[in-house]
């Protein structure tokens, strides 16, 4: 194994995680943001490498939809589909123009 360094300047990792009970980021509409979100980041077509992908369970099932960011490890939860513009200024703050 090696440890390297990231590619990447910004990479947003969002929980579409489905459970049985439905007490999960997907019952939410987790893929709907997601997609909604990429979609959205490359019609920007940011000048710094970032990524976002789905992720699995991130732990916090309770306060999904989930998320997290790196490198500023910052969680965002209870993230609803209503708030894709709030996602986008979030994003748009890191990554700049
Ligand atoms: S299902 Fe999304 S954090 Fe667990």
């Amino acid at each position: 194994m090696n440890t390297v360094p990231s590619k990447l300047d910004f990479h947003f990792l969002i929980c579409t995680n489905a459970r049985d009970n439905g007490k999960d980021c997907a019952s939410k509409g987790s893929q709907q943001i997601l997609d909604e979100l990429k979609s959205w980041a490359k019609e920007q077509k940011f000048t710094q490498k970032i990524r976002i992908n789905k992720s699995g369970c991130l732990g916090r099932c309770e306060e999904g939809v989930v998320a997290v960011a790196y490198p500023s490890a910052e969680w965002l939860v209870n993230i609803g589909t209503n708030e894709l513009e709030e996602m986008k200024k979030f994003v748009q703050s890191k990554v700049g123009s």
